[in-house]
């Protein structure tokens, strides 16, 4: 779906309609969403029944799985149903959405577990790479449809009293500095917290077109909000544990640039860089080199250790058919960069199906290299958990 879809025709802006079509709006989103539901649902399931047996049979895996069916089936209990009170539907979504809150961690215990009893080969944590992405995808394209209907119709308030301008979780004219910005001081608060000190912030803007006037696009702010925040947290770890106990620390630059077919963002820190030979690893899952923070201290964030900040951030940024790279100059510092669509008709949702195509990437034995291999890769005392 267009970004412009989901706003116009499925959710009906509520100011764009005068009160009392309110009704129809939600029943546009009800009609809608009982059809589209089920269809996300019922593709990734079938992927997820493409993983090897083994991962299937793991508590966690099947726990996720279990959580699938009942929504699943809950949804699909509306099917014929043409006057059901209204309630009652945004109440099964709102308890949809609550029961898929821990997916994320579930689904990577399951990785994790299985990876530690059955070790681990290329084409398996290739699979489960390809696997994740796709995963991770269909539920931010689940959430962001669930959310968009309890925000606009879960409630009696229908406007957002700390975003009055948004319509649901979309900004129409969001101020991409301002997310920066918020997104920087709430990571420099983690930062303080763990180092005592943290690296300042350069932030520069342009606008290509009208050059006095805030760069704004139509979007996710919550969305944009993760990926610069996940940035902020890399760069300033990064820099401290290179500057180590000096008193002072390079700034970190965010540019934020607005074209005629691009928004982008970068954020360039000179915390050292990471050689080209690992810069694919840090997108794959569970990969970090910090120690992995300890579950039970639920209420402070850590900033850093699950290894899910870039690639999780990669999925959204590509969501809307943006992208995000990591460009870095080894023994220097890196830029992040985050590509956005900057016109709205382009920003249209990038979806997993489920088809020959794809169940093709799980069943085939991969083809063996074509190129030669280099001989041993260098020692290196870096730890890292790779699956
Ligand atoms: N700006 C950066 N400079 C140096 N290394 C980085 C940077 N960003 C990411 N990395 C490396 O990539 C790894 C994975 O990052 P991420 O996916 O955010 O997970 P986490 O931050 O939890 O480790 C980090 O542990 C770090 O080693
Ligand atoms: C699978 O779906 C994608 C996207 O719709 C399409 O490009 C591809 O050709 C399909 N593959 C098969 C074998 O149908
Ligand atoms: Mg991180």
């Amino acid at each position: 779906l267009q970004l412009i879809l989901i706003i116009v025709l499925l959710f009906c802006s509520v100011s764009l309609h005068p009160p009392g079509s309110e009704n129809a709006c939600e029943k546009t989103s009800f009609t809608f969403l009982r059809q589209e539901l089920p269809v996300r649902l019922a593709n990734i399931m079938k992927e997820i029944n493409l993983l090897p047996d083994n991962l299937l049979r793991t508590p966690s895996v099947r726990l996720v799985q279990s959580w699938y069916m009942q929504s699943l089936q809950e949804i699909l209990e509306f099917k014929d149903k043409n006057d059901v009170p209204s309630c009652s539907f945004t109440d099964a979504v709102i308890k949809i959405r609550n029961r898929h809150n821990d997916v994320i961690p579930t689904m990577a215990q399951g990785v994790v577990e299985y990876k530690e009893t059955y070790g681990t080969d290329p084409v398996v944590s290739q699979n489960v790479q390809y696997f994740l992405d796709r995963f991770y995808m269909s539920r931010i394209s689940i959430r962001m449809l669930l959310n968009q209907h309890t925000l606009l119709f879960g409630g009696k308030v229908k406007v957002n009293p700390a975003h009055p301008k948004q319509i649901g979780s979309i900004d129409p004219h969001c101020r991409v500095s301002d997310v920066v910005r918020d997104a920087y001081e709430n990571a420099r608060n983690l930062c303080d917290r763990y180092y005592m000190n943290s690296p300042e912030l350069i932030l520069e803007e342009f606008n290509v077109k009208e050059k006095e006037k805030p760069v704004t696009v139509v979007y996710v702010p919550s969305h944009l909000y993760h990926m610069v925040f996940e940035l902020f947290k890399n760069a300033m770890r990064a820099t401290m544990e290179l500057y180590g106990d000096a008193m002072e620390y390079p700034a970190i630059h965010a540019q934020v640039a607005l074209g005629t077919e691009d928004l982008t963002v970068k954020v360039s820190d000179r915390g050292g860089g990471v050689p080209l030979r690992k810069i694919d690893r840090l997108f794959t899952y569970t990969y970090s080199t910090a120690p992995r923070p300890s579950i039970d201290r639920s209420h402070a964030a850590p900033l850093a250790g699950y290894g899910y900040g870039l690639p999780i951030s990669r999925l959204y940024a590509r969501y809307f058919q943006g992208d995000l790279k990591l460009y870095s100059l080894e023994g220097y510092g890196t830029d992040a960069v985050i590509y956005i669509r900057a016109l709205s008709t382009e920003s249209i949702e990038r979806l997993p199906v489920y088809n020959k195509s794809a169940w093709k990437h799980y069943k085939t034995m991969h083809e063996a290299d074509d190129w030669c291999v280099p001989s041993k890769e260098p020692k290196d005392m870096t730890t890292f958990r790779s699956f």
